[in-house]
């Protein structure tokens, strides 16, 4: 087999080596996965399992029990794993938690908060209370006063902003009743978070938790199952998988299998804690050497950089020279076994996605190829 790249994908993305050797496993058997996926013995595929037999009930019991365990969710939050992506969350959020007379407030932080406060005002009353836009979305903007928020259903933020590369260094606390919403996509369970601050929560997994097509949402058990819109489609309230135990239809059983040996495997690497030390060294580290050199401009300002994704332009004087700047620096990557570091196409640039699973050694081969190419550019 050929060497694996260094994988900075922005999602989904690299997976940890043992993961992909155990769900490897459950794909031949459960029984040969048995011990991992809580002492299921059946010679069956984890595919072509009921999801209501015993084998995946255990499965999912221990699934939510290690989101509790290993990411550190209150246990008075309701877990459940839907399918639409964290896109589907922005309709549902607004659907969900509007309430008469109240508006739902955002904060604006780049392409993905756009696109969630686009939802929110399909359904309802909808106001950005903060926003980095003037500033090309280069940092976390403050929050405003109490005032601001009295008439808030909600207020809405991005906790990491995977585009732009900026992200919250801790979780905002909130006046007491405006119950905070917050997308995690990108950067949940990377480092420890004041989960507790979060009235409801959610992020596709594609990123920090497993594969796509699993969507983490967890939320207060007040807010959740006291929000049930008549008017809704079944499929779109929070409260029908609330009261079918999160399974109201058939789930992604696969991925959310594959979502507890990540769990698994962070938890035995020392849970959160020891991972946000990791993530914040390797981010570091890069941060370092593009602030070394005049060649590399990062996007963020350093008191809001994203710890996940760290994004940044190849200088020139003029439009053409930076970008022959960057298509070499791309090919060049791309040839020392450097994959998935094209900016996002809104964008452009360079985004280097450093995920839980994105091993610091493939940072420190990239921090030197950063420095080699500087030397040469
Ligand atoms: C912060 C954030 N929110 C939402 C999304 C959209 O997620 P999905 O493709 O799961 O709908 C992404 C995708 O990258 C993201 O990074």
């Amino acid at each position: 087999m050929s060497k694996r790249p260094w994988n900075f994908s922005a999602g989904p993305a690299v997976l940890p080596q043992p993961v992909l050797e155990r769900v490897a496993a459950a794909v031949g058997s459960l029984a040969s996965a048995g011990a991992w996926s809580g002492g299921i013995e059946q010679d069956l595929s984890i595919l072509e399992i009921s999801h209501r037999g015993k084998a995946f009930s255990a499965i999912h019991e221990r699934a939510i029990e290690l989101v509790h365990e290993v990411i550190g969710i209150p246990r008075d939050h309701r877990v459940m794993f839907l399918q639409g992506g964290a896109s589907l969350q922005f309709c549902m959020v607004p659907m969900n938690l509007a309430r008469p007379g109240k508006t739902a407030c955002y904060v604006e932080t780049g392409t993905w908060a756009k696109k969630a406060i686009a939802e929110a005002e399909r359904i309802g009353p909808t106001r950005v209370v903060a926003s980095s836009k003037d500033t090309g979305f280069d940092r976390i903007p403050d929050l405003p006063g109490e005032a601001a928020l009295g008439d808030a259903a909600y207020l809405h933020i991005t906790t990491n902003n995977t585009i732009y590369g900026t992200e919250y260094g801790e979780l905002p606390s909130l006046p007491s009743g405006v119950p905070l919403v917050a997308d995690l996509s990108s950067d949940i369970a990377s480092r420890p978070m004041a989960l507790d601050r979060v009235a409801l929560g959610y992020a596709g997994a594609q990123k920090n938790l497993g594969p796509s097509g699993v969507t983490l949402v967890f939320g207060r058990k007040d807010l959740l199952d006291d929000s049930d819109p008549e008017h809704l489609p079944a499929y779109l309230r929070y409260r029908t998988f609330a009261k079918a135990g999160g399974l109201y239809n058939t789930p992604n059983t696969f991925g959310i299998l594959v979502l507890s040996a990540v769990l698994e495997w962070l938890r035995d690497e020392g849970g959160v804690a020891a991972m946000g030390e990791r993530n914040a060294r390797k981010a570091r580290k890069i941060y370092e050497v593009l602030d070394a050199h005049d060649v590399y401009e990062p996007h963020a300002r350093p008191s809001d950089r994203s710890q996940m994704n760290v994004t940044f332009r190849l200088a020139g004087a003029s439009e053409a020279e930076r970008s022959e700047r960057t298509s070499r620096f791309l090919a060049d990557a791309e040839a020392a076994g450097f994959s998935g570091l094209k900016g996002h196409r809104s964008v452009g640039g360079v985004r280097a996605s450093i995920y839980n699973a994105f091993p610091e050694a493939g940072v420190d081969a990239f921090v030197q190829f950063l420095r080699d190419f500087a030397s040469r550019a």
